[in-house]
């Protein structure tokens, strides 16, 4: 992205320049809804991006311009209350989670932009905690590791946006590597770096241009719920069950009579999906992108039935890359709109393209837009 424009109304808003830092978006191959409940996930950071220009201003007072949108807001370190615009919560929720930490943040001027799609499922509300977090880490020296970072991110969506989400966002927009992705233990929080080269093949998001809203209805907490009702009725045979991934589909079906179906299906899905997530990583290290695809498509079938996150838009999406003969195609993140990953052999992608995109404004009146999956370095300094 074109930072100059930050720049220049970084130095007309305060009169000087600051430092720039970015943080990414994130793709995940598989491991959808895994992340809560300690099971694993494939993120990779992408080429899209928020970025913010920022320096301590020597006041208590944060002064920050979001020039996407236009719009200004100014709070107080010692405010209680959160600002009322929604942007802002991302950036006082950082500076409140590391008060909690017992570090100081100063006062500081700042003006962000960025061109991570919003709703699409590339979380680029975790790409402006993660950048807010690594520059105030960086200015104010606060000595945090990239993980606690992501981890007061994650805190930051619980206690000022009301989302219950897990730590894939922020951990991958932290930690990501350019050519690689990230197989993230989530119970752990250990992780490796796997190589992603497709060879033959291209990776692509498709945008319904259907916006979700996870904090919308709750649907998104409402997911989280049911898996921790499940892991409550488990445990009381299974005292060593803390979560999901501790759990074996035999563990669930000894307490199908007790539980809501509704939140049967659901962690039917979950424990499906860390194992599947295993088996398209094992896949994956000889090479055989068409297992991982077979895979990606058992994952979309279980988000659309089991728990629910699909949305027609998606489907229909989903049910073109089939018929185009694509490798492997599934929504991806959170749900309830946004993105499809495909991976599609090179020799198809221009096919599938404009058959799919001709389909999907016929039957929507939408036109989808298509990203290209570049994997990107994580948050960083960029001066
Ligand atoms: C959202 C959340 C993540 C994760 C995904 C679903 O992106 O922020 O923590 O739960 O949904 O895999």
């Amino acid at each position: 992205m074109d930072t100059s424009k930050i720049k220049e109304k970084f130095r007309s808003l305060y009169g000087s320049d600051g430092v720039m830092y970015t943080s990414p978006g994130r793709i995940n191959i598989i491991g959808e809804h895994t992340d809560y409940n300690g099971g694993f996930v494939l993120p990779g950071a992408i080429d899209k991006a928020m970025y913010c220009e920022i320096k301590p201003n020597g006041t208590g007072k944060v002064r920050a311009f979001a020039l996407d949108l236009n719009e200004s807001c100014e709070f107080g370190l010692e405010e209680a209350d959160k600002p009322e615009k929604q942007w802002a919560c991302y950036i006082f929720g950082m500076c409140r989670e590391i008060a909690k930490k017992g570090k100081s943040v100063q006062g500081f001027d700042t003006v962000f932009a960025g061109d991570v799609p919003l709703g699409a499922g590339m979380s680029s509300s975790a790409a402006l905690e993660s950048c807010f977090g690594y520059a105030l880490n960086d200015r104010f020296s606060l000595g945090f590791t990239r993980m606690e970072i992501a981890l007061m991110g994650q805190a930051t969506e619980h206690n000022y946006v009301g989302i219950k989400c897990g730590i894939m966002d922020q951990f991958a927009s932290c930690h990501g590597k350019e050519g690689y992705l990230m197989k993230l233990d989530c119970r752990s929080l250990e992780f490796e770096y796997v190589p992603f080269n497709p060879k033959g093949y291209r990776v692509v998001l498709l945008n319904t241009c259907v916006e979700h809203n996870l904090a919308a209805g709750g649907e998104y907490n409402k997911r989280r719920a049911s898996c921790e009702r499940v892991v409550a009725e488990i445990a009381k045979t299974h005292p060593e069950v803390k979560l999901l991934r501790d759990a074996s589909m035999d563990m669930l079906k000894a307490v199908k009579d007790k539980v809501n179906p509704v939140d049967y299906l659901r962690a039917e899905f979950v424990i499906g999906e860390v194992q599947r997530l295993l088996d398209a990583c094992a896949a994956m290290e000889k090479g055989d992108y068409e297992t991982v695809g077979r895979k990606m498509y058992e994952t979309h079938e279980g988000l659309s039935r089991q728990y629910t996150v699909s949305c027609p838009e998606l489907d229909y999406l989903n049910a073109m890359a089939k018929g185009c003969g694509v490798t492997g195609s599934r929504v991806m993140g959170g749900g309830f709109g946004g993105c499809t990953i495909n991976i599609v052999k090179e020799e198809l992608y221009d096919a599938f393209l404009q058959e799919t995109l001709a389909a999907y404004k016929n039957e929507y009146g939408i036109d989808a837009r298509v990203y290209d999956v570049v994997i990107k370095d994580g948050a960083r300094k960029i001066d």
